[in-house]
């Protein structure tokens, strides 16, 4: 059992403010900040590639503390400079040709509907979105239907949407994939470090995350996890360098045999030691207790939202996570944060160009976003809640 008390010993910033915008980026506990300056030092101290000399046997333990939260193995697991990035990797090893199709969903990221728009503009990729059910969240019979029929080259979901409670079916899509063959991409940038992951049990071929949100790393850092299939298939980045393949000869390559070759020669090594930290941080807290902490910290937010007048709670699903999102009519987006900001509270607003689809079902046009993470206490949202309540518009 965890102590509150001693989490937040470890997480310096909750001294300073209520810190609400774990969606955005969490805080890190201590642990995670100083070995990051530790390595910074020592690169000033010895000199950069000379200290990463010195980490190779601590910048291995990256691979095998990421495979150990996804249930995966180390040579699946490659280190990204943010979830977007890793995305763009997946996509670029993805023999995609003229007239092939990407099934998607209505709230899948807005950078990944940009990536996805972009194939479409200029490779012809034809590009079909699964219908949302009335409850929210995908339609896996609108799904089975679509995968059967167009015989997609590549299926995305994103597993928790930026701006939205909602929590995609992930492992009932994953049996879909693995029934028609078809490769399937999970961006699990919001449900790395608040929901289990589990990538055998999700099937799927890729995996994205970033490290700064509930997983409480560092900003700058992500991971990319590319399965035995996509390796076996040697699938690899459309422009791959030196240390993800090896140039043979003068017309030939090879990509290296693990998810490494995913990876560009540069990479931050500090911010690498420290998601490393922060990954057995989460595992030393365990997930199972972070995932049922985090998740009865944001239903507490929305009864009380919920109870306030005029307040909608706009999050949808038949599974509800750690983000929650609101609108009412009397607020405007840039006063109220600056509102809260003033309290000391830190949350965020998300526009409609975020969620193209979502929002305008919901009848708004920007949300108010409450994300609490399981170092946050029923004391601090109820504070929110009621700086929340107090706000005039002028
Ligand atoms: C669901 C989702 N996917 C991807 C991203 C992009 O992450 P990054 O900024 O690390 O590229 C975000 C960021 O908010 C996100 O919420």
């Amino acid at each position: 059992m965890n102590n509150i008390d001693t989490l937040r010993a470890d997480t310096p910033g909750v001294r300073n403010r209520i810190h609400l915008n774990n969606a955005g980026a969490a805080l890190p506990p201590w642990s995670v900040t100083d070995t990051i300056l530790q390595h910074l030092r020592l690169e000033s101290e010895i000199g950069g590639y000379e200290a990463a000399d010195a980490a190779t046997e601590a910048m291995a333990g990256f691979y095998a503390s990421v495979a150990r939260l996804i249930n995966a193995q180390p040579r699946n697991i490659a280190f990204t400079a943010s979830a977007t990035d890793a995305y763009a990797r997946a996509l670029s090893a993805i023999p995609l040709r003229k007239g092939d199709v990407i099934l998607t969903t209505e709230n899948d990221y807005v950078s990944n509907q940009l990536a996805f728009l972009s194939l479409q503009e200029r490779m012809g990729i034809q590009l079909v979105r699964v219908r949302d059910t009335a409850e929210g969240g995908l339609d896996p019979e609108d799904m089975e239907r679509l995968i059967r029929t167009m015989n997609p080259a590549l299926v995305a979901v994103t597993h928790v949407p930026t701006s939205s409670g909602l929590v995609q079916p992930v492992e009932a899509v994953g049996r879909l994939c693995r029934e028609y063959g078809c490769w399937y991409l999970v961006d699990a940038c919001q449900s790395a470090g608040q929901i289990p992951l589990d990538v055998e049990a999700i099937g799927c071929d890729f995996l994205t995350a970033t490290m700064r949100k509930y997983l409480r790393g560092p900003r700058g850092a992500g991971f990319l996890y590319a399965s035995d299939r996509v390796l076996d298939a040697g699938l690899n980045l459309l422009y791959p360098d030196l240390v993800g393949s090896t140039w043979t000869a003068p017309d030939t390559f090879l990509p290296n045999v693990d998810a490494t070759r995913f990876e560009y020669w540069e990479r931050p090594v500090a911010l690498m030691l420290g998601s490393k930290a922060a990954v057995d941080y989460a595992l030393e807290v365990g997930m199972d207790w972070i995932h049922t902490r985090s998740h009865q910290l944001a239903a507490h937010t929305r009864e009380l939202l919920a109870n306030l007048p005029g307040v909608r709670v706009l999050d949808l699903g038949a599974e509800r996570c750690a983000i929650v999102t609101a609108h009412a009519g009397h607020w405007r987006p840039k006063p109220l944060l600056e509102h809260l900001w003033a309290n000391r509270i830190n949350c965020r607003a998300g526009g409609l160009t975020v969620a193209q689809m979502d929002f305008p079902k919901k009848g708004v046009d920007w949300v108010l976003r409450v994300s609490p993470h399981y170092y946050n206490t029923n004391a601090e949202i109820e504070q929110a809640v009621a700086a929340i309540a107090a706000f005039k518009q002028e």
